[in-house]
């Protein structure tokens, strides 16, 4: 059953109603959580993470409890590394100019400081996530009805305004759509093992409309999302300490690890669904399985599990290719089609909201550094790079195309 997977039937890998308030004693947590934006952009909220107190976990009951208390600490975790932007992460509070002498190892990594970095750290073990914000914090654990009309609102935000809420809840439209698809994989599975093609038909039409509804859903970025606001406001927060050359050396958690550690940035790599769908497929991204690969480190470990058990049966393609049924050719294609286009889709926003941004930041960074080095500079490490850490362009092309050669020809 999908519920053994975590997989909801209505929500699919979206939590299912999240909650909204951990028990009493995290209030320190929550209360900072509640007024990250603010905090950021005043440039307050490293002082205020200082003054927090060291709390345990050890309180945090149940799956939600704790999907919620990393939720929590991940924005804040983002908020305290990037809060002075890709230029302000180098110097930890304990290195300051007058400490001798001065050690360079120290000196060029940022420390996430032990009351933050500890219960964040066992949270993270409890949950079998990265200690870092992923898109199972960002988006699938972050949302809530905000009115009966069923109007949303992530539960925690970052700088960033309208764009910022348009960002989260149009990539939790996205997983939405995604669920009838999701619904139908074990049905495909399970026709393919009995060799049941009109059931496989049924469940690989659904299985494309979902794919075809996701890329209606993504559609909407373009009426909610800001491309300046998400490039030169939001984008940072998503940025991590691996592949970045902003923080090359990784980041130090106090009292887990005297070692610097790396994890990557958000990634739509980490969005469960097209893993799914690609193992269903038996789509194959030889090239980029490495990185693929690795995001599935950052899913929530039922869901991976999920990926790998779908990969472990007998593919649809298989029955496809000795049937020889061209109406239950044409339903794959169509979902391999599908997927191609949503890709395709992908890579027109990405170029608007992150090439087309970067270089009009660029042409304004120039003028600005005639008006004088006191001018805040939008961030440029990631100009080439997704936040997750790939190489964006040609990765993004290159999972479509692989994509593509998924389709099975007459
Ligand atoms: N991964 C997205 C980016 O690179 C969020 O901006």
């Amino acid at each position: 059953a999908l519920s053994s997977f975590h997989i909801s039937e209505e929500f699919g890998f979206l939590l299912p109603d999240p909650l909204t308030e951990l028990p009493a004693p995290y209030s320190p947590w929550m209360d900072i959580a509640r007024e990250l934006p603010q905090l950021i952009t005043n440039h307050q909220l490293r002082s205020r993470v200082h003054q927090m107190p060291q709390l345990s976990p050890q309180q945090l009951r149940g799956r939600e409890e704790l999907h919620l208390a990393h939720l929590v600490l991940s924005f804040i975790t983002m908020g305290y590394v990037w809060q002075e932007g890709e230029e302000g992460t180098l110097l930890p509070p304990s290195c300051s100019l007058t400490t001798s002498p001065p050690s360079p190892v120290l000196c060029d990594t940022q420390v996430l400081p032990r009351n933050l970095a500890v219960p964040f750290w066992e949270v993270s073990q409890a949950l079998g996530l990265p200690p870092i914000l992923s898109h199972a914090d960002f988006v699938l654990a972050n949302w809530r009805r905000k009115d009966p009309n069923g109007n949303l609102d992530p539960i925690i935000a970052l700088p960033g305004g309208e764009s910022l809420r348009g960002f989260i809840l149009v990539t939790l439209l996205v997983e939405k759509a995604a669920v009838p698809g999701i619904k139908a994989i074990p049905r495909a599975l399970g026709a393919t093992l009995q060799g049941d093609e009109e059931s496989l038909h049924r469940a690989l039409e659904e299985l494309a409309g979902a794919i075809e509804a996701m890329r209606e859903a993504l559609r909407r970025m373009h009426d909610y999302v800001d491309p300046e606001v998400f490039y030169s406001v939001i984008r940072i927060f998503l940025s991590g300490w691996k592949d970045n050359p902003a923080m090359a050396h990784g980041l130090i958690y106090e009292g887990v690890s005297p070692e610097a550690l790396a994890f990557s940035g958000g990634s739509a790599a980490q969005s469960t669904v097209l893993h799914a769908f690609d193992e269903l497929l038996g789509i194959c991204h030889r090239q980029d399985s490495a990185f693929l690969h690795r995001m599935r480190e950052y899913m929530p470990p039922a869901h991976r599990t999920f990926v790998e058990q779908i990969r472990g049966a007998v593919s649809p393609r298989h029955l496809m290719l000795s049937s020889g049924n061209p109406r239950l050719r044409a339903a794959f294609n169509r979902c391999v089609s599908a997927l191609a286009e949503l890709r395709s889709y992908h890579i027109t926003i990405v170029t608007k909201y992150i090439a087309v941004a970067a270089a009009k930041a660029k042409a304004r960074r120039a003028e600005l550094s005639e008006a004088g080095p006191a001018v805040r500079k939008a961030p440029s490490a990631l100009e080439d790079k997704g936040t997750g850490g790939s190489h964006i362009f040609s990765f993004l092309k290159s999972i479509r195309d692989t994509t593509r050669e998924g389709m099975i020809r007459a």
